[in-house]
């Protein structure tokens, strides 16, 4: 549908489910980051049972939006300000992309614990995307247009949540462009098992992260490096070489960490338990597991691996101290519509 032509009378309601995604290059600052335009091309996985559900209603005769939330005890509140003030934010943009001038009741929850370094923005911004578009054009856009309104939510992980496998944001150099599947999720059968050490809110949102990145003396060198290893880590992708992908991966991960913890000021995400998870997810890999860590702005860590080891990782994974859960999850396929409403 052309700009500014929805019509409000024709809106129905919606429900959207969009999964979470794990970089693999991470997107750790930008160049606009109030339109989310990244300074570097980030490739990520795309998750499966790490989702978030979200309906959307039009209301008539009100004159704003009503955001709830679905919290811990499992029932649904109006939610908090802050959360409640970026919804708001993305629902006005994208209004404003559809030309569409009416006010919505947005329902969300969570299959996972939010705040915690799990990409709960992108699974809830990209699920937002979808659930305000059905709502208003009666069906899903396609995936490239959904892609850029979830990336109006300021949250640009969002942006590669439209889409299932491995997917690559930005696709084309300005940054604007959408987020591209570089191997559907049946190129490799990649399992995640997320060591849960934190639960409660990371006290520096990933948005202070982006914000500080420029400080850290390192950055200008992250920026130059990332090029190559994003080519490593397509070439290990693509011939399935997981030995290759546990290197990169975990060389990424310690390096954005170090961004975060050289910023001014320092920003430390991790827990004594992440360590614990780094060094035994090391031990696991000379033992013969294929098994490799990485982690997003927050303490717990995924654990990328094979079928085949999976077992044994979520085994040991659970045995170390200071890890409270075990998340398993894998490669999923993307962002779907769904009949039954959050209520
Ligand atoms: O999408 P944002 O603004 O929440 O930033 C995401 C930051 C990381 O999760 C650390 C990296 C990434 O690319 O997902």
């Amino acid at each position: 549908m052309a700009k500014g032509t929805a019509d409000h009378r024709k809106a129905g309601s919606a429900t959207a489910e969009a999964a979470a995604n794990i970089a693999f290059i991470k997107y750790w600052g930008a160049v606009d980051l109030e339109a989310a335009i990244p300074a570097n091309p980030s490739i990520s996985m795309t998750l499966s049972s790490c989702v978030s559900r979200c309906s959307c209603r039009p209301l008539v005769g009100v004159s704003e939006d009503e955001i709830l939330f679905r919290d811990e005890s499992g029932s649904l509140n109006p939610a908090v300000a802050a959360f409640a003030g970026r919804v708001r934010g993305h629902l006005d943009r994208l209004r404003a992309r559809m030309g569409y001038e009416g006010y919505f009741r947005i329902a969300t929850e969570n299959s996972f614990p939010a705040g915690a370094g799990m990409a709960s923005s992108a699974s809830g911004f990209c699920a937002l995307a979808l659930a305000v578009s059905a709502s208003v054009e009666g069906g899903a856009p396609d995936p490239e247009e959904l892609s850029i309104r979830a990336r109006i939510s300021g949250s640009g992980s969002a942006t590669r949540s439209a889409m299932g496998g491995y997917v690559v944001w930005p696709s084309e150099p300005s940054g604007e462009g959408p987020a591209k599947i570089r191997f559907p999720a049946s190129h490799w059968d990649l399992r995640d098992l997320v060591a849960v050490v934190q639960t409660e809110e990371k006290k520096v949102s990933s948005l202070d992260g982006h914000k500080l990145a420029p400080t850290s003396p390192h950055y200008r060198r992250r920026l130059e490096v990332l090029p190559e290893r994003m080519e490593r880590v397509v070439r290990a992708l693509s011939e399935r070489d997981f030995a290759t992908f546990a290197d990169v991966l975990e060389e990424e991960a310690i390096d954005l960490h170090l961004i975060a913890m050289s910023s001014r000021p320092a920003v430390f995400y991790w827990k004594p338990a992440t360590l614990a998870v780094l060094e035994q997810v090391r031990r696991m890999r000379s033992d013969g597991l294929e098994a490799a860590s990485t982690m997003d702005a927050g303490a717990n860590v995924h654990v990328l691996c094979t079928p085949e080891s999976e077992p044994a990782v979520a085994e040991r994974l659970a045995k170390i101290p200071g890890v409270g859960r075990v998340i398993a999850d894998r490669v999923g396929s993307g962002p779907r519509l769904l009949d039954s409403e959050v209520n």
